[in-house]
């Protein structure tokens, strides 16, 4: 007898670090798989190595056209949509040119919004399915531009749980702390004086996310190192959060030549 067909997931910023884990995660247990990202090469690394149907799909998701590719995959019915593409900046947003500020708002809220608002309506008419989309525990914190698009992805999540959970689909944000990806690489951030006990490894952090996805929680928060800043964010006056911002603003961050794009 023939069993269930697979399901389909779609990566958006699969080519590396978190994404390329949660391809990794959903290859091995069988997933078909469509994986978005800006960087072709990358991608098509990940899929050669992945023992399971794979597409690629090669798209800035910071241009209305990266996003209209993708958007096309996201109507035509998935069983999970991961909006995880992301960058941060390393200078405060004074000092950053106001095009790369728009582009990361882009990237980090109306890509996720569309192509939640485009996958949804097909999985709550089949009553089943979900979206993980990342956040971030900086988006407990007032911190930057970044931690700010990251407040809007964990707020709107939540709400479309709310609304998609009782049609039997599940959404859920996913909020990491300091993990071990290109992220920092690619932003030119030197992160050398971030101690080793708060730093998770990729694998470990999707592993813990897709358990909590399937306990259908509608926020997850993998290690206890960012459960216990996530607790700080909200029993910490915002006086003094905003006091301790204030002295980090002073000393700004380290910042190395940018890493070399793929
Ligand atoms: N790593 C952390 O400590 C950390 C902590 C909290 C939250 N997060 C969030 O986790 C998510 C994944 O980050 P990561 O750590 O896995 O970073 P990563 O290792 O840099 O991987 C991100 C991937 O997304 C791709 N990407 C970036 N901008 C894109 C765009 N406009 N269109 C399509 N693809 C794009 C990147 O391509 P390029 O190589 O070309 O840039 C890269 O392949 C992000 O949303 C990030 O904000 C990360």
């Amino acid at each position: 007898m023939q069993g269930p067909p697979p399901r389909t997931a779609l990566i958006t910023g699969a080519a590396a670090g978190i994404g390329a884990a949660f391809a990794r995660a959903l290859a091995r247990e069988g997933w078909r798989l469509v994986l978005v990202d800006r960087n072709s090469e990358g991608l098509q690394a990940l899929a050669a190595s992945l023992d399971t149907e794979t597409a690629t799909v090669t798209a800035d998701l910071t241009t209305e056209a990266g996003i209209e590719a993708v958007a096309d995959h996201c109507r035509g019915g998935l069983d999970l949509l991961v909006n995880n593409a992301g960058f941060g900046h390393p200078t405060e947003f004074l000092d950053t040119p106001i095009e790369a500020e728009i582009a990361m708002t882009r990237l980090h809220v109306e890509a996720v919004l569309r192509l939640t608002v485009d996958a949804l309506p097909a999985m709550i008419e089949r009553g089943r399915g979900g979206v993980i989309n990342t956040g971030s525990v900086l988006g407990f914190f007032p911190s930057s531009t970044y931690s700010a698009s990251k407040a809007w992805v964990i707020n709107f999540t939540q709400s479309a749980a709310v609304k998609a959970r009782p049609r039997g689909v599940d959404v859920m944000v996913l909020c990491p702390g300091f993990t071990r990806t290109e992220f920092h690489d690619t932003a030119a951030m030197n992160m050398t004086a971030v101690p080793d006990f708060l730093w998770l490894d990729a694998d470990t952090l999707v592993a813990a996310a897709l358990r909590d996805w399937r306990k259908r929680k509608a926020i997850s928060i993998p290690g206890w190192q960012n459960k216990t800043i996530a607790v700080l964010s909200r029993l910490l006056p915002m006086r003094l959060i905003l006091r301790i911002h204030a002295r980090g603003a002073e000393r700004p961050m380290a910042v190395r030549e940018a890493a070399p794009r793929p």
